[in-house]
């Protein structure tokens, strides 16, 4: 076999572009689970965009979230984001955040099984609190009991977290880590499994 005749190697990166189109990679799962963290890498790997729906929720009420529950309450809150990550989807490809609740929403789903990769960052109760411990801005937390809270909203969600395309354990290691996994799966999953890369030369003409 001559060398212009051996398969050229394409890059993961590039394998996973041609095959997502103009479909987007969201990333879905509970708070703390490292959503943003790991699509704004997963984003720079890839040479996409990368947005935070709660980012651009909060840019296009003017508020914050806290404020925008405390002024006008959840209901507003998930139309809001409801209506945010539909326009973000029509402007794919790009590596989307979402909130931990958006996900639970049905018309959201269907628009992002129609215009995206979902992806299922699946941290166990330990994880979650620890890390969301960390910060005072959410205001689904600010209860009594939100170890109790945080039970519950996992009870509620797993089950339809799990409707996501595809699932990624997030833990305590480093976030390359994660992403590397998550870029591997992505791959695996849009591109099927990698063929058995040719034989080096030495071997391959070896028992000729
Ligand atoms: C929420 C999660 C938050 C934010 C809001 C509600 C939820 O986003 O959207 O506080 O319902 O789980 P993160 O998952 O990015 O923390």
């Amino acid at each position: 076999m001559s060398d212009a005749a051996l398969p050229i190697p394409a890059s993961t990166e590039a394998d996973i572009l041609s095959a997502l189109g103009a479909r987007s990679i969201v990333l879905v799962g509970m708070m703390g689970v490292g959503k943003s963290t790991i699509g704004r890498r997963m984003a720079a790997r890839l040479k996409l965009p990368f947005v935070d729906a709660d980012t651009e929720i909060e840019a296009a009420a003017g508020m914050t979230i806290p404020e925008i529950f405390e002024r006008h309450g959840e209901a507003h809150f998930r139309d809001g984001e409801a209506r945010v990550i539909a326009r973000l989807l029509e402007g794919g490809p790009l590596v989307l955040a979402t909130g931990g609740g958006a996900f639970m929403r049905e018309e959201t789903r269907t628009r992002i099984a129609a215009k995206a990769i979902s992806i299922w960052l699946r941290a166990d109760h330990d994880v979650i609190m620890r890390r969301v411990r960390r910060r005072a801005d959410r205001p689904l937390l600010q209860t009594a009991d939100p170890e109790g809270t945080v039970t519950r909203l996992l009870t509620e969600r797993e089950p339809i977290y799990g409707k996501a395309d595809l699932t990624i354990a997030s833990r305590d290691v480093p976030h390359d880590k994660i992403v590397e996994e998550t870029i591997e799966t992505l791959r695996a999953h849009l591109c099927g499994e990698r063929a058995a890369p040719p034989p080096p030369a030495d071997v391959a003409s070896a028992g000729r």
